[in-house]
Order: C-alpha cells, then sequence, then structure tokens
C-alpha cells in the first residue's frame, strides 16, 4: 500500500449557492418531519384544552407550504450552481441524471410527491374525499424516501449533528406512526400488525444500510460521483462537498 490511498472521493464546492443546497435540504427536512408530526396528530385527534384540534390542522398546512418553499430553494441552489451540472429536470424526473443518480432521483420523487399532496389538499373541496384520501397516503412514502435522499446524496451525513437530526426525525415520525398504528388496532388489527412490522423492517434495514453505505468508505465514489466530475479533493472524511 502506498500510505496515502484514499478511502473516500469528495467532489468539493464551497460557493454560497452550494451552502444554501445543505442548509436548505435540512430545514426542509425538519419542515417535512414536523408537517408529517402534525398530520399524524391530527389522525390520532390529538386535542387538549390548551391545543384544539384546528391548530394542529392549521399546524400541518402551513408547515407543508413552508416545506414546500425551502425546498424550491433548495432545488433552485442545486440548479443555479454551475460546479456540477444538474439540470432542472432533474429536480422532477427521477434517475436521468449524472451525479449521484439513485439518490438524486429519490429526492426528485419526494419533490413529485410533495407537490402531488399540496395540490391536492388545496384542491380538496372539489375532489372527492375518497381520492384526496388516496393521493394523501402517498405521504407514508414522501417522507422516506426525502430521508433516505438526504442520507444518500448529503455530504453532511457523517457529521455527528447531521447524524442526530436525522435520528430525531426518525424517531418522532415513528413513534407517532406506531401511536397511529396503535389506535386502529381495535378496527383493523391485520392492517396494524403489517403496519407495526413495516415500521420495524424499515427502521433496521435503514440502520443496515446507513452502516454499509453513506457512514462507510468511498461512499462518494459508489454513490454514482463520476470521474469525469471534477474533484477537487480526497479525503477519508466526508466535509463540504457535492
Ligand atoms: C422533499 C424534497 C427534498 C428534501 C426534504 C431534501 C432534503 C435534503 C437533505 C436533508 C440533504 C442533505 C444535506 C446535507 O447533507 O447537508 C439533501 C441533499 C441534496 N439534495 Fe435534496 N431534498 C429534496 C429534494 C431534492 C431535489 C428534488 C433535488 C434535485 C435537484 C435535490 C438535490 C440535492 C443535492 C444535490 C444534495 C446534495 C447536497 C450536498 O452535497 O450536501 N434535493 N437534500
Amino acid at each position: 500500500m502506498t500510505g496515502a490511498v484514499p478511502t473516500a472521493i469528495i467532489v468539493t464546492s464551497s460557493t454560497p449557492l452550494w451552502y444554501t443546497t445543505r442548509a436548505t435540504g435540512l430545514v426542509a427536512l425538519v419542515l417535512l418531519t414536523a408537517s408529517m408530526g402534525a398530520g399524524l396528530l391530527s389522525s390520532v385527534r390529538f386535542e387538549h384544552r390548551s391545543w384544539p384540534r384546528f391548530v394542529t390542522l392549521g399546524l400541518h398546512r402551513n408547515l407543508s407550504l413552508l416545506a414546500l418553499a425551502f425546498t424550491v430553494v433548495h432545488v433552485l441552489t442545486t440548479v443555479l450552481d454551475t460546479f456540477v451540472s444538474i439540470p432542472l429536470a432533474d429536480a422532477f424526473i427521477p434517475f436521468i441524471g449524472s451525479y449521484r443518480p439513485f439518490w438524486l432521483g429519490l429526492g426528485a420523487i419526494a419533490l413529485d410527491l410533495m407537490l402531488a399532496l399540496i395540490i391536492t389538499s388545496l384542491a380538496r373541496a372539489r375532489m372527492g374525499l375518497r381520492s384526496w384520501r388516496l393521493v394523501h397516503w402517498t405521504a407514508y412514502a414522501c417522507w422516506p424516501i426525502a430521508v433516505v435522499h438526504g442520507l444518500g446524496t448529503g455530504s453532511d451525513t457523517s457529521v455527528r449533528w447531521v447524524l442526530a437530526l436525522t435520528a430525531a426525525c426518525v424517531l418522532v415520525v415513528v413513534v407517532l406512526t406506531l401511536w397511529r398504528l396503535a389506535l386502529s388496532w381495535p378496527q383493523r388489527p391485520g392492517w396494524a400488525t403489517a403496519g407495526v412490522v413495516l415500521v420495524v423492517l424499515a427502521v433496521v434495514a435503514g440502520g443496515a444500510w446507513l452502516r454499509a453505505g453513506p457512514l462507510a468508505p468511498n461512499w462518494s465514489a459508489r454513490s454514482g460521483t463520476h470521474s469525469s466530475q471534477p474533484r477537487a479533493a480526497s479525503s477519508t472524511s466526508a466535509g463540504a462537498g457535492k
């Protein structure tokens, strides 16, 4: 061995746009988690004398819109930053890009689902409750897809506080989802059991993937950062990068 063999290739970009991409990605994830939490709280009909249900519903709506606003800035700064070319189409059409195509594609799916959720909710009065509810179920896919996108694409994944923040988001959604499933147990025991099994499997599989993937050496290259794309640095730690 030569002694200086890099275990991870990191493409660094220190432009303000790229910092904004990373910051807004994390804020969007927190807001999406908060919106998901408020949605779950309203579905378990949580209320208190000092916290009526309409407050939760209003929060859910406003947090969703705020999450979308931050996601739009996240996408725009990604596209406008010229260090690596990521066209606007990549933000909406999954898996067509050249930069970490699978993990970026998950972001595109999350954005498409988010748009569908928000548009159908704003037009809820005009569409049947059944169709609205059917679309709204995809929220259960939108959130974990966004989480995996962030972990798979983000250059800050191995930073301790970013990991802690993501773990806190996961904890909030898992606990509230289990609460929701527990309440639906008397009416639909089969569905509730399947839901609990799915949640547990997803958490275990997610943890195993995180260890073997983004937290393991050489993730930058393995995740699809092309050799033709600029590489400003090689390192063993994930720092500021694209
Ligand atoms: C619901 C939608 C989305 C959410 C919640 C989200 C969230 C995140 C998060 C949390 C990160 C990690 C940031 C970090 O490690 O510092 C990230 C990274 C990234 N996202 Fe998104 N994202 C979404 C959609 C998209 C879309 C549609 C695109 C396509 C343009 C995109 C492009 C990127 C890129 C290029 C990175 C890597 C930034 C870096 O190097 O750290 N994201 N995203």
